[in-house]
C-alpha cells in the first residue's frame, strides 16, 4: 500500500488515479486544508476501484504512528504541504510549520516504522534565477526569494543529509517546473481558493467571467515576445513521473533529484494565443508591470528523467489548455458546492437527533449530483 500524503490536492489527486489505475493500494492523509474530499470521490469513479481516506495533519506524529501501525505501507508519496508564494511571505511560519515541521515529523515516523522509501514534491523554485536554460539537475541551488522556495529546499537539504546518514532510504527530489491542466474527463483539476496566483486558472477564471480581465506581469523581459517564459507541464503526464520513481527506488538507494519538465519554453502571450484559439474566444489582458519576484526564463532539461526513469511528457501545450479549459467549464465552481445547492440545503429540516448528520449527508449528495449534472 503506498501512503499518498496531500492526495485530495490538484497533483496528488492525479497521482492517486494512476496509481490505483497501475493497481496499487492507496491510502491517503490529507487535512482538506487546501481540497475537497469530492476529488478523491470523483478519483475512485474514475479508477473504478476504492481507496482509503484518513482526513489528518502530517504534523501529528501519534497519527502517523497509528496509520503506519494499522496499514501495511511500503513507500510513501509526500505532496502535502502549502504552496502560495505570496501568502508564505505574509506567514513564513505556517510555511516552515507545515512544509519543514510537517516533513520531518512524517520522516521520523518512518523511519520507526520501517519504511524507507520516499517521494518528495520539490519544485524548480529551488534553482532561483537560472544562469543558463535549460536547467539540468547540476545547476546550482539558488536563493529563493520567498518562504515558499525555502521550505522547499530546506526539505531536500533535509532529505539528502538523512539519505547520506543512513543507507537504508531511497528517496526521489522531483523538480516540477510548473503543472497545469487536468484529467482528460474534466472530472478533477486545479481548484485554487480565492483568486489564482498561477497563469492558468487565471485565464480560465476570466475566460468563464468569474474574474474581469487578465494581467501580464512583464512585456519588457529579454525574451522574443518580451513576456515571461516557462516549463509548462501537464499535470497527468507529472503523475505519471511519480510512479516511474516509486519503482526507481526499489532499486536504487540514496537521494536522486530528477527534472520533471517537457523541454519547452512558452511565453504567457502564447499560452493566451493558443487559449483564444481553443476556445474560438478574445481572452481580455493588459500588459502590467513585472511581479515581484518573477524570472524571465525557465524551463527545463528533462532528459535525466528520460535516460533514469523512461519518463517524458506525452501531451503538449494544446492538451494542457483544452483539458484545463474542460475542467473548468465542467466545474465552473470547482469541487465547492454551489449557491444554488446551498439554498436547497437550507430548506431541508435538521431531524432533532441526527441533524447535523443528516444534512451532510444530503450535501454530498446533492453537491455530487449537482456537480455530475453538469458533465
Ligand atoms: P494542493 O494545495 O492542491 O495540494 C496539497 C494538499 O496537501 C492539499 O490537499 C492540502 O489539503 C494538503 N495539506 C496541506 N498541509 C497539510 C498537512 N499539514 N497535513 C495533511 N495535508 C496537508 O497543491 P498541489 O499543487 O497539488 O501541490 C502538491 C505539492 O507539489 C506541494 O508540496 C507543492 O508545494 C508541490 N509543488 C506544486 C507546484 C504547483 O505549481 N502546483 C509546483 C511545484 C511543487
Ligand atoms: C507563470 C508566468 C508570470 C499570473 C509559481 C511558483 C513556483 C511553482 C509554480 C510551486 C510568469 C505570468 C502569472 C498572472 C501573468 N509553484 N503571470 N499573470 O511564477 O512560474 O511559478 O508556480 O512550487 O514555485 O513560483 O508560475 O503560473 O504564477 O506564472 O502574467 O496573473 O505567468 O509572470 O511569467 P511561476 P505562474
Amino acid at each position: 500500500m503506498i501512503l499518498v500524503t496531500g492526495g485530495a490536492g490538484y497533483i496528488g489527486s492525479h497521482a492517486v488515479l494512476e496509481l490505483l489505475l497501475a493497481g496499487h493500494d492507496v491510502l491517503v492523509l490529507d487535512n482538506l486544508c487546501n481540497s475537497s474530499r469530492i476529488a478523491l470521490q470523483r478519483v475512485e469513479q474514475l479508477a473504478g476501484r476504492t481507496l482509503h481516506f484518513v482526513k489528518g495533519d502530517i504534523r501529528r506524529r501519534a497519527q502517523l504512528d497509528a496509520l503506519f501501525a494499522q496499514y501495511p505501507i511500503e513507500a510513501v508519496l509526500h505532496f502535502a504541504g502549502l504552496k502560495a508564494v505570496g501568502e508564505s511571505v505574509r506567514h513564513p511560519l505556517n510555511y516552515y510549520d507545515n512544509n519543514v515541521g510537517g516533513s520531518l515529523t512524517l520522516c521520523q515516523a518512518m523511519a520507526d516504522a520501517g519504511v524507507f522509501r520516499l517521494v518528495f514534491s520539490s519544485s524548480a523554485t529551488v534553482y532561483g534565477t537560472p544562469a543558463t536554460v535549460p536547467i539540468n539537475e547540476q545547476a546550482a541551488t539558488g536563493l529563493p526569494t520567498n518562504p515558499y522556495g525555502q521550505s522547499k529546499l530546506m526539505v531536500e537539504n533535509l532529505l539528502r543529509d538523512l539519505a547520506n546518514a543512513d543507507p537504508r532510504w531511497s528517496i526521489a527530489l522531483l523538480r516540477y517546473f510548473n503543472p497545469i491542466g487536468a484529467h482528460e474527463s474534466g472530472l478533477i483539476g486545479e481548484d485554487p481558493c480565492g483568486i489564482p496566483n498561477n497563469l492558468l486558472p487565471y485565464i480560465t477564471q476570466v475566460a468563464i467571467g468569474r474574474l474581469e480581465q487578465l494581467n501580464v506581469y512583464g512585456a519588457d523581459y529579454p525574451t522574443p515576445d518580451g513576456t515571461g517564459i516557462r516549463d509548462y507541464i501537464h499535470v497527468v503526464d507529472l503523475a505519471k513521473g511519480h510512479l516511474l520513481a516509486l519503482e526507481k527506488l526499489r532499486q536504487v538507494k540514496g537521494a536522486h533529484i530528477w527534472n520533471l519538465g517537457t523541454g519547452q519554453g512558452h511565453s504567457v502571450l502564447e499560452l493566451i494565443r493558443v487559449f483564444e484559439e481553443i476556445t474560438q474566444t478574445r481572452l481580455p489582458y493588459r500588459l502590467a508591470p513585472r511581479r515581484e519576484g518573477d524570472i524571465a526564463a525557465c524551463w527545463a532539461d528533462p532528459t535525466k528523467a528520460e535516460r533514469e526513469l523512461g519518463w517524458k511528457a506525452e501531451r503538449g501545450l494544446t492538451a494542457m489548455i483544452a483539458d484545463a479549459w474542460r475542467w473548468q467549464v465542467q466545474n465552473p465552481s470547482g469541487y465547492r458546492v454551489t449557491d444554488r445547492v446551498k439554498e436547497s440545503i437550507k430548506r431541508i429540516p435538521a431531524s432533532p437527533i441526527s441533524g447535523n448528520i443528516q444534512r451532510e449527508a444530503v450535501m454530498t449528495r446533492t453537491g455530487t449530483s449537482s456537480a455530475n449534472a453538469l458533465l
